[in-house]
C-alpha cells in the first residue's frame, strides 16, 4: 500500500496514524474552566517539544460536531474563554484503567475526577490540580494553540505549553534528575484499544557506535 491522504477518509487516515505511530505516551490532562470546574482526559497525540524553553504539546481533535473538547476550551487563553493553563500527568500502570475511563464524555458540570476515582492534588503554580496518583506531572501555561481545521469535525489542534513546574515523586528521581524508568512504569497507547508497557528496554550507544553493538534482537 502506498497512498495519499486526500484519497482516504479521515477515519482511515486516523487508523494509519494510531496503528503505525506507536507506542505513544499518554498525557492525562487536567484543566479547569473559568468557574473552577475540573476536567480530566487522556491524550496520546502528545509529546515533549524541547528543554529550552521547557515545552510540550498535546493534540485535542475537534468533537464530531466540530466543537472544541473541554481540554482545548479550558487550555485556551483567558481572551479566548479559557484559563490558559493545563497539567500533563503521566499515565502509569497502577492507574491505567482509571486513566482510560476519563475519556468518557461527560455532561457539563460532571467531573472525570469523580467518575474515575482519581484525586486532584494542588499544583504548585497553575490553577488546575495535578492527579495525586500520577508520579509525574508537568504544570503548563499555554503558549500557543494551532488550530489546523477550525470548526471541522475531528479537525486537528495543537496545544503548546510552557512547563512552569514539574512534580516527580521523590523515589523516582535522583539528584542528577535521572528518572527511574522501571519505577515509573509508564504505559503507552497502540492502535485501537491496545496499550503497552515500558518494561522491555535495551541500551544502544548513540550514532555510529550503535552499528558495532550487539543486535538486541539477534537479527
Ligand atoms: C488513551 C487515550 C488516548 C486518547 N488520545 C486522544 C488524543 O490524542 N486526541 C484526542 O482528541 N482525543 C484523544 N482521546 C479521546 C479523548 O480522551 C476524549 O475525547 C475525551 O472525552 C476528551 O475529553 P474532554 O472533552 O474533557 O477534553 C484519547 C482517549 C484515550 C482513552
Amino acid at each position: 500500500m502506498h497512498v495519499r491522504p486526500h484519497d482516504l477518509a479521515p477515519s482511515d487516515r486516523y487508523k494509519l496514524l494510531i496503528g503505525a505511530v506507536v507506542p505513544r505516551p499518554i498525557a492525562v490532562v487536567s484543566t479547569c474552566d473559568r468557574d473552577g470546574r475540573l476536567n480530566l482526559a487522556p491524550f496520546s497525540f502528545f509529546t515533549a517539544i524541547g528543554a529550552d524553553p521547557m515545552t510540550l504539546l498535546f493534540c485535542p481533535a475537534n468533537r464530531p460536531d466540530g466543537t472544541a473538547k473541554d481540554s482545548l476550551a479550558n487550555a485556551r487563553p483567558a481572551a479566548a474563554g479559557g484559563t490558559g493553563a493545563f497539567v500533563v500527568n503521566v499515565a502509569v500502570e497502577t492507574i491505567i484503567r482509571r486513566v482510560v475511563a476519563t475519556a468518557e464524555p461527560l455532561p457539563p458540570g460532571e467531573s472525570e475526577f469523580d467518575l474515575s476515582g482519581l484525586a486532584p492534588a494542588p499544583s504548585l503554580v497553575v490553577e488546575p490540580p495535578r492527579v495525586a496518583e500520577s508520579p509525574v506531572a508537568f504544570e503548563c501555561r499555554t503558549r500557543e494553540i494551532v488550530e489546523l481545521n477550525p470548526g471541522a469535525p475531528g479537525g486537528a489542534n495543537v496545544v503548546i505549553g510552557d512547563v512552569v513546574a514539574v512534580f516527580v515523586r521523590d523515589d523516582l528521581v535522583n539528584d542528577r534528575f535521572h528518572v527511574d524508568a522501571a519505577g515509573l512504569a509508564a504505559v503507552g497507547r497502540m492502535g485501537g484499544t491496545q496499550y503497552c508497557t515500558t518494561r522491555d528496554r535495551f541500551a544502544l550507544p548513540f550514532g555510529r557506535p550503535a552499528l558495532g553493538a550487539p543486535d538486541p534482537f539477534g537479527s
